[in-house]
């Protein structure tokens, strides 16, 4: 609109000044809006971050993944503290529902402190890796983690297992959900059922449509919304994070994840001097893992669900290498980066803004140079990232009601 003001100023032109004005309000208020506009690809990558909730298939290395009884089931281990080897901690001490599934402290404390920031349990559903290193490769291993961790709940097989076989509803829950009772030898077999149950109860935590998810749906349909729900401003940071920013190379996808590991400097919190290791490290406890997609507790009879973790062998990954985040509900879960670090959303955006890509380990389709960005182009991409959270947690608890 700008260019025609200066239209105004001469009479001779008023009419044409006045034919533009009428065929812009013929338009949708975002296409008259100058800038920004999309181009072909853009649009194509923007429709790439959709459509959102992303429709989820059953784990098949987890025969009870999906199963109403197997989320009843996991949703009471969640929040019992009983499961910690002291019976003070439960998972909810430090992935708070309240809090979007984290605890937005910078790093966790269970039993001791870690060295890492929790991440929030939004959307892990059918993930390749868990972990900000990627140690484990389903969600019910991971889940494993934490009970055995001395630092967590600090438990053992035998300490889960005995809790399981003796509580009258924990057990008659167990054997709606596997169709058995608890062995009564095998403390391993009830431990990994407890992680299965765990997983499925976390699979249901996804968080709900965007502002975003809104705009690129109108996109998808070919109308745009109007510029009042969705701000200049979200556009042309949207535009920076498609197009010069790179942003999308790494956070791709509905999750604005690809789930791969990258370095990128967000995070240099060294414990005791020593700096995290990150992927290599992840790498190697996973291929050591009982527990692993390779293992004996598998339930994917097709044995297609391993196919990545063999492939591990042969993986290249530097130290440092960390998980990419998804974005969604970011402004929910502060502080940032898998040390936690970082308390704001501009803070990150202000190291991505002078960042030189080539120590992101830049692939194809990332720019050479510095991005540069400007203190505008900054705060645009900062409305766009918060443009990603939506501000109501669908997740409430369930009434109670006995097993029988
Ligand atoms: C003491 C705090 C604490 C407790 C208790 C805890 N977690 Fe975590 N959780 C973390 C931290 C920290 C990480 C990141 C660990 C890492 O990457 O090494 C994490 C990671 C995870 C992840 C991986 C998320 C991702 O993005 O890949 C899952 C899943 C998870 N926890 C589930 C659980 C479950 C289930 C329990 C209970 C059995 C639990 N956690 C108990 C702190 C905790
Ligand atoms: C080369 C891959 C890559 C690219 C490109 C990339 N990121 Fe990241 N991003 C990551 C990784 C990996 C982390 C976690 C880093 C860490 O904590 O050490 C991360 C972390 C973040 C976080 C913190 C999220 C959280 O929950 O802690 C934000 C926000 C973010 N990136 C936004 C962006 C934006 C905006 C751009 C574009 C300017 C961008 N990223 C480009 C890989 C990438």
């Amino acid at each position: 609109m700008t260019s025609n003001t200066t239209q105004v100023q001469r009479p001779a032109c008023r009419r044409t000044w006045v034919a533009l004005v009428a065929a812009a309000m013929l338009l949708p208020a975002w296409a008259a809006a100058a800038q920004p506009l999309f181009s072909d690809s853009e649009i194509r990558t923007i429709l790439s971050h959709g459509p959102w909730p992303a429709r989820v298939p059953a784990d098949p290395s987890n025969r009870v993944s999906g199963k109403l009884d197997a989320i009843e089931f996991g949703t009471r281990l969640f929040f019992d503290q009983r499961l910690s080897g002291r019976g003070t901690l439960a998972c909810a001490n430090c992935h708070v529902p309240e809090r979007n599934w984290t605890d937005n402290l910078r790093r966790s404390a269970g039993m001791a402190e870690m060295h890492r920031n929790t991440p929030t349990l939004m959307n892990l559903a059918a993930s390749r890796w868990y972990g900000w290193d990627g140690a484990a490769d389903s969600l019910w291993s991971q889940s494993l983690r934490p009970i055995l961790d001395a630092r967590e709940l600090a438990a053992t097989p035998r300490h889960v297992a005995q809790l399981v076989r003796n509580d009258a509803d924990l057990s008659c829950r167990y054997r709606k959900t596997f169709g058995a009772p608890p062995s009564p030898a095998d403390d391993e077999a009830v431990l990994v059922n407890v992680g299965k149950a765990l997983a499925a109860f976390q699979e249901t935590l996804s968080s709900g449509p965007t502002p975003f998810d809104d705009f690129r749906d109108a996109l998808a349909k070919g109308t745009a919304p109007a510029a009042t729900s969705y701000s200049e401003a979200a556009q042309r940071g949207l535009k920076i994070f498609v197009g010069k920013g790179g942003c999308t190379n790494c956070h791709a996808g509905p999750n604005f994840t690809s789930g791969e590991f990258f370095s990128t400097g967000l995070s240099r919190h060294a414990p005791g001097g020593k700096p995290d290791p990150g992927r290599p490290e992840g790498i190697r406890k996973l291929l050591q893992s009982r527990f692993n997609l390779l293992g004996p507790y598998n339930d994917d009879a097709t044995g297609a669900s391993a196919a990545p973790v063999r492939q591990l062998a042969f993986a290249k990954s530097l130290p440092g290498e960390f998980k990419v985040p998804s974005l969604r509900n970011l402004f929910l879960t502060s502080p940032y980066g898998r040390d936690g670090n970082v308390d704001s959303i501009a803070e990150v955006v202000r190291h991505y803004a002078q960042l030189d890509p080539i120590r992101l380990h830049a692939k194809d389709g990332l720019p050479a140079k510095p991005l540069n960005l400007d203190a505008n182009e900054q705060s645009d991409l900062v409305v766009f990232l918060e443009s990603l959270s939506t501000f109501t947690n669908p997740w409430r608890p369930e009434e109670g009601g006995h097993c029988d």
